[in-house]
């Protein structure tokens, strides 16, 4: 397991340029089930997640061509195999939206349950609830979801909290259902309305995605699509708190500053200087970050993939700040290992109280998930001395080339192989 090692202290400065959305990019890999023609995507990032989806879609019976240079051809003629194993399907969660395409095409889905994660019981409840409505029927049998249906037919289904994967499981499912299925209270996530796009693109007919009530009009059969992938948002939002962490100044090349308003809020309320330019986001630090409360909420709340990095910015920042966690039940595994480099964390149920110390110093940490990972990369970036960080394969499920691109900024990071 290859581990990260940084000398910190260095103040991050220069241009780095975001890489295509991993939260896109999933569900717009598996919607590629919904049709007999080929789907050409572009901006794909070299991603461990990237990976373990092809390896899904691959074992499925889809074909895949990829020119190495981010882009891929997926034709899904036929299905070989309905099965979704749970050897990959305990790696990444996500491997669950395989599950309404296929029963939406093929009429037949075999796929693990996800059972529970790093940060929570993570329960897939709504996404059956909602294809049950649809009028699947399903068991679950030795740990699989065995799902079936003749042609699902469309329902108006109301999601109890807006689970992201819940939309979109259902909203790829509805797309060859027969008649109108209503998605209410749906998540708004932007990822949400670039999958409606590409399956629009495709031929179905879905309007309001963006908006909680999503509304799909079923259609007979989709078609071949060709698409180029937004830039990550979370990623942009990593690097601007690297800058005003470090007392750093960066241009975020790609950084879509119409889907990062509450971070954006937040950072300047913080004291970072924030400038929306043409080509990205540029952030300049203050001299010392100031403190400030976060809720973490469903979009277009404050994203829960971006706490765990201003966490480590507020603990350094003048005076006490609370970050309330309201999406995910365990989402604070990061604490532990910050306050290992000096932070002064304390945990009140969903609440971790934060008094802002000096500074952090080095020391070696464990990633427990991805972006607990990258909280403690950006941490060793700020500490005095060096920090080793282990299992950073959760970070290479999220991360492009993340140490090269801290190196070209100024930081001191490499790689240990092992
Ligand atoms: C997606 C993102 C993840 C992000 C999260 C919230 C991808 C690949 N991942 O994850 O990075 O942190 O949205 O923005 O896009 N829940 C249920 N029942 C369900 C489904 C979800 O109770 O059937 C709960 C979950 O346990 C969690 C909350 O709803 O507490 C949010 O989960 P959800 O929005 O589904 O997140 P994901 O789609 O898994």
């Amino acid at each position: 397991m290859d581990s990260i090692s940084v000398q910190g202290g260095r103040r991050l400065e220069g241009e780095v340029a975001v890489s295509g959305s991993k939260n896109a990019a999933l569900p717009i890999l598996m919607s590629s089930l919904l049709t007999a023609e080929p789907c050409f995507y572009q901006g794909i990032p070299n991603l461990r997640d990237i990976y373990t989806t092809s390896k899904l879609l691959t074992g499925l019976g889809v074909k895949i061509e990829s020119t190495g240079l981010g882009e891929l051809t997926l034709q899904a003629e036929s299905i070989t195999n309905p099965k979704a194993d749970y050897d990959l399907v305990k790696t990444m969660r996500a491997s669950i939206l395989v599950l309404g395409p296929l029963l939406g095409r093929f009429g037949i889905a075999h796929v693990s349950t996800p059972g529970g994660c790093a940060i929570g019981t993570r329960p897939i409840n709504l996404h059956l609830k909602g294809l049950a409505q649809m009028g699947a029927q399903i068991d679950l049998v030795h740990g699989y979801v065995k799902a079936k249906a003749n042609r699902l037919r469309g329902a108006t289904i109301y999601l109890d909290f807006p689970s992201v994967g819940a939309t979109e499981n259902l909203m790829m499912a509805a797309t060859l259902a027969d008649g109108k299925t209503v998605i209410e209270n749906a998540a708004e996530e932007p990822e949400i309305l670039e999958l409606a796009t590409v399956l629009n693109e495709m031929g179905a007919g879905i309007s309001g995605a963006g908006t909680n009530t999503v509304s799909i009009e079923g259609v007979d059969r989709l078609d071949a699509v060709s698409h180029k992938l937004k830039p990550d948002r979370i990623e942009a939002g990593t690097f601007m708190v690297a800058a005003a962490l470090t007392g750093g100044e960066v241009m975020v090349t790609g950084a879509p500053a119409e889907h990062l308003e509450a971070f954006l809020i937040k950072l300047s309320e913080a004291g970072a200087k924030v400038s929306i330019e043409k080509d990205g986001i540029r952030v300049k630090a203050c001299s010392q970050p100031k403190s400030v409360d976060i809720s973490t909420l469903p979009y277009p709340g404050f994203p829960t993939d971006l706490q765990a990095q201003m966490m480590v910015l507020m603990s350094v920042a003048d005076g006490v700040s609370v970050i309330t966690e309201n999406v995910f039940e365990n989402r604070f595994m990061h604490v532990q290992e910050l306050n290992r480099m000096g932070a002064n964390i304390r945990l009140e149920g969903n609440r971790a109280i934060i008094k802002g110390v000096d500074g952090l110093s080095g020391a070696p940490v464990m990633a427990t998930d991805l972006r607990a990972s990258v909280s403690l990369v950006l941490a060793a970036l700020k500490a005095e001395g060096s920090t080793e960080i282990s299992r950073v394969y959760h970070l290479d499920r999220g991360y492009e080339n993340i140490e090269q691109k801290f190196s070209w900024l100024g930081a001191d990071i490499q790689r240990i192989k092992r």
